[in-house]
């Protein structure tokens, strides 16, 4: 990937992340959760569950997958696609890591 053609956008840093945490930013009127799973790799979801639309930034990362604390639906960290026998996608976002920054595109995977 190119960092000049996908915008990248400067976000922090891997530090910032709890390990199996999140964070999230705003961009305009979208939230967008940061996620680092036990491996050091980062993810970025729309911050909103597929099923109620709560922040999936509370969620309980495991693998490449986060769990909703609301109703457990388990959604891809990679795709943002529900798991399982759910139905529902939200929007992933391509990050890539510089040294220890974060770096984020806005356009959609
Ligand atoms: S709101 Fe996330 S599983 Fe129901």
């Amino acid at each position: 990937m190119n960092v000049m053609t996908k915008n990248w956008i400067e976000i922090g840093t891997i530090g910032d992340i709890p390990l199996r945490g999140a964070r999230h930013v705003h961009s305009g009127d979208k939230t967008i959760a940061i996620f680092r799973n036990a491996h050091n790799k980062i993810f970025a979801l729309e911050d909103k569950c597929p099923h109620g639309g709560c922040p999936i930034s509370n969620g309980i990362v495991h693998d490449s997958s986060v769990t909703c604390p609301i109703h457990n639906w388990v959604i891809s960290l990679e795709t943002g696609q529900a798991l399982g026998a759910d139905e529902g996608q939200i929007l992933a976002f391509p990050v890539q890591i510089d040294g220890d920054k974060i770096l984020l595109s806005l356009g959609v995977k």
